[in-house]
């Protein structure tokens, strides 16, 4: 079987009904799902009509050759970017003009930005910090309704030492941001991401400065994630990373995808090579 081009529209012979050459799940199935979506700055096209739906439980990679637009398309799922045209839905409902935090409270998270605040703070406070902002919590609330708030604050901190406990990291719980490696980072960045309880995870290359011993440690991590009924779209360059932990693989190219299918399918493709080879 080859890999589909987008305009196919044809479910490949032999591949669950579940499984569609969008990139993707079913319309009744899908927790996210973009179709036709632009991205352009200042009149430049970064996204070019962009389609993807991906259920829960399943890894989509996104992959292409630099400038693509796989960080633009990635920010305008998350709402950090705006879309110019198109449409973005999570669970059945239109966010594409909500604002960051509203996507986020219906659980689409985008992986934080490693900030000098987080290089500042222990990993449990990182993690606390995290569920606290996914909770929205208030100072006012908190004067308003002490009790209530501790009993947040506890059940913030009980989140916080399961998820340090589920990644083998209460190593690491008193330990500064700015003392951790690359990999420790990463991972502390997607634990955050857990506080908020997503839905749909959204990855920009999880494996930049990433130690090689450690990258077969956060792909099994991204798997147990992905097993816990989260929806993943994961853009990375390291393809050994996307053959292991996507189920499904969408090519870009010039804003666009250019193949859809299972990794070995695109990696065989001759247009994506093409587009590769530049
Ligand atoms: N903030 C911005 N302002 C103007 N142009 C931008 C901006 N961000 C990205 N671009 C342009 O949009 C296009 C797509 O960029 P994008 O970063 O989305 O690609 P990418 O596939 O993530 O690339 P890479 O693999 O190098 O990370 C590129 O031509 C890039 O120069
Ligand atoms: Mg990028």
């Amino acid at each position: 079987m080859t890999a589909r081009s987008e305009h196919e529209g044809v479910a490949p012979a032999g591949l669950p009904e579940t499984v569609r050459p969008g990139g993707t799940a079913a319309p009744s199935e899908a927790v996210l799902s973009a179709r036709d979506v632009r991205v352009s700055y200042g009149g430049v096209s970064a996204v070019d009509g962009m389609d993807l739906s991906v259920a829960a439980g399943q890894a989509v990679g996104l992959i292409g050759p630099n400038g693509a637009g796989k960080s633009s398309f990635l920010a305008a799922l998350g709402g950090q970017v705006k879309i110019t045209s198109g449409a973005v839905s999570l669970r059945g409902e239109d966010v594409s003009r909500m604002p960051v935090h509203q996507r986020a409270r219906r659980g689409m998270i985008r992986t934080f930005q490693m900030t000098s605040e987080f290089a500042g703070m222990t990993t449990f406070e990182n993690l606390v910090t995290a569920g606290h902002g996914a909770r929205g919590a208030s100072l006012t609330a908190a004067l308003l309704r002490p009790r209530e708030t501790g009993r947040r604050d506890r059940a913030i901190a009980r989140h916080a030492w399961d998820v340090l406990d589920r990644f083998e990291m209460t190593g690491i719980a008193n330990a500064y941001g700015r003392e951790l490696s690359g990999g420790q980072r990463r991972l502390v960045e997607i634990m955050r991401c857990l506080m908020c309880s997503p839905t749909v995870l959204l990855l920009d290359e999880p494996m930049v400065g990433v130690a090689p011993h450690l990258v077969a440690k956060l792909i099994t991590d991204l798997k147990s994630i992905r097993d816990d009924k989260i929806a993943l779209i994961i853009v990375e360059h390291a393809l050994e990373v996307v053959r292991e932990l996507c189920d499904h693989v969408v090519v870009m190219a010039l804003g666009r995808p250019i193949a859809t299918g299972s990794y070995e399918d695109v990696v065989s493709d001759r247009e994506v090579q093409a587009a590769y080879l530049g």
